[in-house]
Parts: structure tokens; C-alpha cells; sequence
């Protein structure tokens, strides 16, 4: 069993968490001070529906203030997140596993069993729709995770939803386009916890990536930074704005939009003084759903991308290294 990183002090980096020279950060070249679109969800429709269609064609991320989630439940959710990486060992390795076909599961790095350099992460996986399914399989501590976590998977679905009804509109298409595409949408949580690394210069806690579904709701440390984007070939840092939430067009929404949304690579890197937390959730196709772009976008431009089944995606984004080539390169028709 791999080793998580929660659950020990760290004062050198080990060997197996050191990227080859060549893929390491780089710091001096990241991006800090511009900002990815901030976008006011309580402004006029119209100009949500521009600033979306903008910043995800030119970005693929953007953030979101007055989205309805109070401010005091995302701070409960951060507490209660810390809480559970603070949990004593032995309750964690309850839950620890490294088979990513698991619904619920307490992990590290990314796909520890296949992978050649580990990731600086331990990561709590969840599956979260419908609640009653899976709640019964979340941690049962700390008393209250349940509780905050699942008022917070309701609020960010409804946001979610919101979200995928603009992002619709901005398209030209229907209001209910995307969501009648992906069908009865899966819903899955990440609780990233990234611990102080004693050598954040030579490794990561997530590579560069994109996300394999269709949005990513990523409520971030208010304190720390550390989430990269990748805009016209150079990182740009993406500063906590505390009680903003980050979002990201995944690789469904990419292709569904025939390439004119962005599925951007991001990544996030550690720092030697502060923990840092984040907590991703994602919306999914249903399993069965078939992904393709939608025909009204594909009377302008031929079809980018073959349809396929979310399945088919899913299974293929998890069998190779997070850090390969986009995954949507091997979906093109
Ligand atoms: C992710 C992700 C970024 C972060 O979980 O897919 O990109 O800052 N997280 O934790
Ligand atoms: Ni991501």
C-alpha cells in the first residue's frame, strides 16, 4: 500500500515525487497578478451569457461571485475537509485504496498503481449523486462531514445546473440542450489536501491536465494559492478570491461545443510553508450518454470530434498518465 502523505511530517522530498528536470514548474515564469474573467452571476442575463461564451473560448476557466452558495458553507466545508486529513491514521487507511474504480475512496498522487513520478496529493474521492446512494459509503468522521458535505453537493449541483443552462445559451443552443445531452448527470467530489512540501521546485501536487467531464466546480483554499492555467503557452497563477468558486469547461463540454469551448491544462504545485486544500466537484455525463457535438454547431464546422459513450471516455482517460496528450485527441473523427 502506497503511503499517505497526511499522515507523516516530510523533511526531504522523496526520490519518487521528483520530476525529471525538464517537467518541472518553473516559477519564475509563472503568470501572477492577471486575473482569469471574474464573472458576477447577480449581473443582467445577457452579460452573464457574453462573459461565459468569452471566457470560455479564450480561457476555458472563469470565476463566479454572487452564485448563491453562502460564503459560510463553503468555509464550513474547507474546515470540515482539514478536519478529515487530520483524522488519526488508522481511521484513514479505513478508507484508503488504490483502485480508481472505487465509488468512494481515500487515495494519493493520482493513479499511484501505474504511474512512474507520484504526485504531491492525498485525496479523498467521492461519488455524489444521488446522495442516498452513496452517502451511506462516505467517511462516517469527522460527526459532521456528512452533513456539511452533502448540503454543499446539493447547492453546487444547482449551481452547476444554472451554469450548464448558460453555458447553453452562449452557444446559440436551447437553454436545456446540454443537459438533456449528458443525460442523468453523475456527480463526483475530489477533496484535495496538499500537504507543506519540502521541495515544491521539483514536483507537483496535480500536473498539467484537463479535466475529463463535462464541469468542474473548484472551491479553493481563500489562503493559499497554487492552481495553474495554461493561456496562449504561458501558466497563469489563479489567486484564491475568497468566496469565488473556479470553473472549468471539462473535455465533454469541449467536444459537445465541437472544439469552440476550451477544455484548458491546468495543474496545481505546492509550496514549503502552508498546506493547501481545494475541493473539485464534477459534473459527468451519464455513463451511457453519447457525447457529440451538437449538430447546430456542426452546420458552421464539420464535425471535430466522433460520437462516443461517456463510458468509453472515462475508461480510456484512466488508463493512461494524467500528463499525456489531451485525451479528446484520440476521440477526433
Ligand atoms: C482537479 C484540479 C486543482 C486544484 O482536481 O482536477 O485541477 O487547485 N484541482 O486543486
Ligand atoms: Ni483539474
Amino acid at each position: 500500500m502506497a503511503e499517505l502523505l497526511s499522515t507523516k511530517m516530510h523533511e526531504t522530498l522523496p526520490e519518487k515525487y521528483v520530476r525529471p528536470e525538464t517537467q518541472r514548474p518553473l516559477f519564475s515564469e509563472v503568470i501572477t497578478g492577471t486575473k482569469i474573467p471574474i464573472i458576477d452571476l447577480k449581473s443582467p442575463v445577457d452579460q452573464i451569457i457574453s462573459q461565459i461564451a468569452h471566457a470560455s473560448q479564450s480561457y476555458g476557466f472563469f470565476q463566479v461571485v454572487n452564485h448563491g452558495i453562502p460564503d459560510e458553507l463553503l468555509l464550513k466545508v474547507m474546515a470540515i475537509a482539514i478536519e478529515f486529513f487530520r483524522l488519526p491514521a488508522e481511521e484513514k487507511e479505513k478508507l484508503y485504496t488504490d483502485d480508481p474504480t472505487k465509488k468512494v475512496r481515500l487515495s494519493t498522487s493520482f493513479n499511484v498503481a501505474r504511474e512512474t513520478v507520484h504526485n504531491w496529493r492525498d485525496y479523498l474521492r467521492m461519488h455524489c449523486y444521488p446522495l442516498e446512494k452513496f452517502m451511506p459509503e462516505w467517511p462516517s468522521k469527522p460527526d459532521l462531514f456528512k452533513e456539511i458535505i452533502s448540503t454543499y453537493c446539493k447547492e453546487v449541483r444547482q449551481l452547476g445546473m444554472k451554469l450548464l443552462g448558460a453555458i447553453s445559451l452562449s452557444l446559440g443552443l436551447e437553454e436545456d440542450y446540454i443537459k438533456e445531452a449528458l443525460g442523468e448527470q453523475e456527480q463526483h467530489m475530489a477533496v484535495n489536501f496538499y500537504p507543506q512540501c519540502p521541495e515544491p521546485e521539483l514536483t507537483y501536487s496535480l500536473p498539467a491536465h484537463t479535466d475529463p467531464n463535462a464541469l468542474t466546480i473548484l472551491l479553493q483554499d481563500p489562503e493559499v494559492a497554487g492552481l495553474h492555467v495554461l493561456k496562449d503557452g504561458k501558466w497563469i497563477a489563479v489567486d484564491p478570491l475568497p468566496g469565488a468558486l473556479v470553473i472549468n469547461i471539462g473535455d465533454q463540454l469541449q467536444a459537445l461545443s465541437n472544439g469552440r469551448y476550451k477544455s484548458v491544462w491546468h495543474r496545481a504545485v505546492v509550496n514549503s510553508s502552508k498546506e493547501r486544500l481545494s475541493v473539485a466537484s464534477f459534473l459527468c455525463p451519464s455513463n451511457s450518454a453519447l457525447v457529440s457535438p451538437a449538430k447546430k454547431l456542426t452546420e458552421i464546422t464539420p464535425p471535430v470530434y466522433r460520437d462516443y459513450t461517456y463510458d468509453e471516455y472515462y475508461k480510456k482517460f484512466w488508463s493512461r498518465n494524467l500528463d499525456q496528450e489531451h485525451c479528446l485527441e484520440l476521440f477526433k473523427s
